[in-house]
């Protein structure tokens, strides 16, 4: 990656701003970010901007002069940029212009200025409910939300552009990642943060249903590792599950959460939201230790640890803006 030029899209959110530091410390000559900052801020940049040549252009992936004129010379693309799972469902229209058209858009202008090659965030929602554990890569589509079958559609997009086009891709399969610069300050934040605001004012974090339901954890800076590895690599077209292998249970992690901000406080439950939620995830890491040599290398407590003292850094709790 060394004096090359990177594109991140949503490269201001939480994974996008990790990728920005990894490409740095590899030395890449420019990155040029372009995020619409629904979500994402300018401060999760501020290590990449300090200590590299980063560019911000404040924009939307839909906009194809935009992208054609940002990728002149660009030669790695990383796409990041999407909207929440939640806010899909809420609005249908918004996921598939932002999941399908906009991923058209960056996949298309990316093939028109050369782009060498294309690491895209896909996600574990496509596999929905597991039909076995651990899931690997050929695990059916078992998704029924907006999100899911947008992530779908890419990885699809992905293949068609190859074909035509021969377009270099890798699409990464992320899990359930977590970790400092999680948004704190939107609509649409996470389970962890909400809990850690809740713990923060003394109150008990509420867990919706049982808190069977599990998730398999993966720290963000392994996340950013993952789209590293998947550039550098000789393989040009793959999908690869990024995860730990590990299952944790709600009931687990705010346990865990509790141990390191306030034992004295337990859970309380309450019926669960009308989301679809999945009710158990394990992936198989297989293929991308085998293919691409990732291994996951920060545990939940640790993560978990560095994330809570990040949290407690932010000058402001998760209040809306
Ligand atoms: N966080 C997870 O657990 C997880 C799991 C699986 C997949 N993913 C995927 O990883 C990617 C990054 O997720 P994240 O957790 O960093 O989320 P994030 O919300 O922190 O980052 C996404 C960024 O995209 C930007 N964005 C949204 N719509 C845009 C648009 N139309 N044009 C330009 N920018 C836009 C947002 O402002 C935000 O900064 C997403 O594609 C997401 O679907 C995340």
């Amino acid at each position: 990656m060394k004096d090359k030029k990177v594109l991140i899209t949503g490269g201001a959110g939480n994974i996008g701003s990790h990728i920005a530091d990894a490409v740095i410390e590899e030395g890449a000559k420019e990155v040029i970010i372009i995020d619409d900052f629904t979500r994402g801020r300018e401060e999760n940049l501020a290590w990449a901007v300090k200590h590299g040549n980063v560019r911000i252009i404040k924009g939307d992936i839909c906009d194809r002069e935009l992208l054609s004129k940002s990728l002149k010379g660009v030669d790695y693309v990383f796409h990041q940029a999407a909207i929440r799972i939640t806010q899909c469902q809420e609005d249908p229209l918004l996921a598939k212009k932002v999941l399908i058209d906009g991923t058209f858009s960056v996949f298309d202008e990316a093939i028109k200025a050369g782009v060498k090659k294309v690491v895209f965030a896909s996600s574990a929602s496509v596999y929905g409910n597991p039909s076995y554990l651990p899931m690997d890569e050929k695990h059916p589509f078992n998704n029924t939300t907006f999100y899911g079958a947008g992530k779908i559609a890419n990885e699809e997009l992905a293949k068609a552009f190859r074909e035509k086009y021969g377009m270099n891709y890798i699409g990464l399969r992320y899990f359930n990642v977590y970790g400092p610069r999680m948004d704190i300050y939107g609509v649409y934040t996470e389970v962890m943060i909400r809990w850690l605001d809740m713990i923060k004012e003394g109150r008990q974090p509420v867990i919706f249903g049982d808190g069977k339901q599990s998730m398999d954890f993966v720290y963000v800076k392994d996340i950013a590792r993952a789209n590293i590895l998947a550039l550098q690599s000789d393989v040009n077209e793959g999908i690869y599950n990024v995860g730990t292998g590990i299952e944790t249970s709600l009931n687990q992690l705010v346990k865990s959460v509790l141990e390191l901000t306030n034992p004295d406080l337990t859970p309380i439950y309450e019926k669960p939201k009308n989301l679809v939620i999945v009710s158990r995830r394990r992936a198989s890491i297989e293929k991308i230790k085998k293919e691409l040599g990732f291994e996951p290398e920060t545990g939940l407590k640790d993560g978990l640890r560095e994330m809570i003292k990040w949290k407690e850094e932010q000058p402001r709790g998760s209040e809306k803006e």
